[in-house]
């Protein structure tokens, strides 16, 4: 098995299902090229677990990878691996730099954002209403990415004259059909925006995490537990992964509650409820396919036999790992009322999503209040029509036209 050559990944994820099922098929961790770099796709759940939680593996490229530096010179994916922010940290600095933000998103905190979600919710739904009746809508405009946008945004302090700005540049972070060259340029915006972000804050500070940030670096006995660089990287996660994935969630939801009546009526029936829906969503079209990348810090046999080598890197095969029969019947099948909901969406061990409780609070109010309020909602063109966006990483739809109204 070891001999296959390596799969390569489809950087536009044209067919991803096709995909995942291949590597499935290749055994628990399989080798692939990740737009011409290698690295073991994990997508057996246990295996893969295996790996999340264990100290032989590392997300410090700088630490734990010989690849880094050809790597930050020359790949697409370089900003993915380069960043010095939690989501790249080891041990005990990755402990530091989760604490600073971790208990601003605990699930009480969060729970008591509710009303104020609920009130954004509220606004786009009534500007969807007095949107022409009859003319299709596109709901990630006009709902998918506003809400997870405004979210976020008020929760970091982000002026609402830069929100365009960063929802471009961050699309370019995920957009893995860029050439080397065009993800570079959108590293040096994407930089340049976060430095205006950080300078208006620190001009005009606020009740929001940039500004805690800042006054956390800015403070002289304490500031040295926070590099410019961390926290500048702290902030671009945290804005990032807020601005893209909860999108596809919100947009995967919709296309499936519109293709499969029967999943709609069991929400109606009170079957289900609008939480079953959501973490249905996340196993079945999770928004993050594979997440680059992991290290082994040392030789990690695998149970078939192979060898992680020590050095080489790993990729977390999320969506493949969803949909593995051995851990789910049927697996290909969105069934909101499935018993069995655990899934990798958010990831696993000590980087599981910290805004996970935030997502499952948004999605679950959008999708509701959007189907309470636009009963008669219908896709406005064929679901073989959608197309899938140009990524390896994030799982969503170019487009989502639909008619709020009976026509
Ligand atoms: C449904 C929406 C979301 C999905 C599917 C998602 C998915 C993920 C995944 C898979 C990881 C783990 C990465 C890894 O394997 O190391 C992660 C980490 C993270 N997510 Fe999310 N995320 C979502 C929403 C959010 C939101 C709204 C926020 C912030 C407000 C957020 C903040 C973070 C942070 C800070 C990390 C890094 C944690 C660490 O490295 O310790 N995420 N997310």
């Amino acid at each position: 098995m070891s001999q296959l050559p390596p799969y390569v990944l489809d950087p536009a994820g044209t067919d991803r299902h096709a995909e995942h099922r291949a590597l499935r098929e290749r055994g628990p961790a399989t080798r692939v090229d990740v737009l011409g770099v290698e690295a073991w796709s994990v997508s057996d759940p246990l295996l893969l677990k295996q790996l999340l939680t264990s100290p032989d593996v590392s997300k410090d490229a700088r630490a734990h990878w010989p690849g880094f530096a050809k790597a930050v010179d020359t790949w697409p994916l370089a900003l993915w691996v380069a960043v010095e922010s939690m989501f790249t940290a080891y041990g005990a600095q990755h402990r530091k730099l989760r604490r600073l933000v971790a208990p601003a998103f605990s699930s009480r905190r969060i729970a008591a954002m509710r009303p104020a979600v609920e009130a954004m919710v509220t606004g786009l739904l009534d500007h969807l209403a007095a949107l022409p009746a009859h003319e299709p809508v596109d709901l990630r405009q006009e709902l998918a990415y506003p809400l997870p946008i405004g979210v976020i945004s008020h929760l970091m302090g982000v002026p609402d004259d830069q929100r365009n700005d960063f929802r471009e540049l961050v699309d370019g972070v995920f957009d893995t059909t860029l050439t080397p060259e065009q993800a570079q340029d959108n590293t040096v915006a994407l930089y340049a925006l976060m430095d205006q972000l950080i300078a208006t804050r620190r001009g005009a500070p606020g009740d929001d995490m940039t500004s805690l940030l800042i006054a956390a670096r800015d403070d002289e006995n304490d500031g040295a537990q926070l590099k410019p660089a961390e926290l500048r990287d702290t902030l671009l996660l945290m804005i990032s992964a807020g601005y893209e994935t909860t999108v596809n969630v919100i947009d995967q939801a919709v296309v499936t509650l519109l293709t499969r009546p029967d999943q709609r009526e069991m929400v109606r029936s009170g079957a289900v409820t609008w939480e079953d829906v959501v973490e249905e969503t996340l196993r079945h079209e999770p928004a993050v396919k594979h997440l680059p990348l992991r290290y082994a810090v040392t030789d990690i046999p695998l149970p078939d036999g192979q060898t992680i080598a020590r050095g080489e890197a790993i990729l977390a095969s999320y969506a493949a790992a969803n949909r593995h029969p051995d851990w789910h019947g049927d697996a290909d099948t969105f069934d909101a009322a499935r018993t069995v909901k655990d899934h990798l969406a958010f990831g696993h061990g000590v980087h599981f999503c910290l805004g996970a409780p935030l997502a499952r609070l948004e999605v679950a109010l959008a999708l509701r209040g959007l189907f309470d309020r636009f009963p008669d909602i219908h896709l406005a063109v064929p679901a073989g029509e959608l197309r899938p966006t140009a990524s390896l990483i994030s799982n969503g739809h170019q487009r989502l036209p639909v008619y709020l109204r009976a026509r």
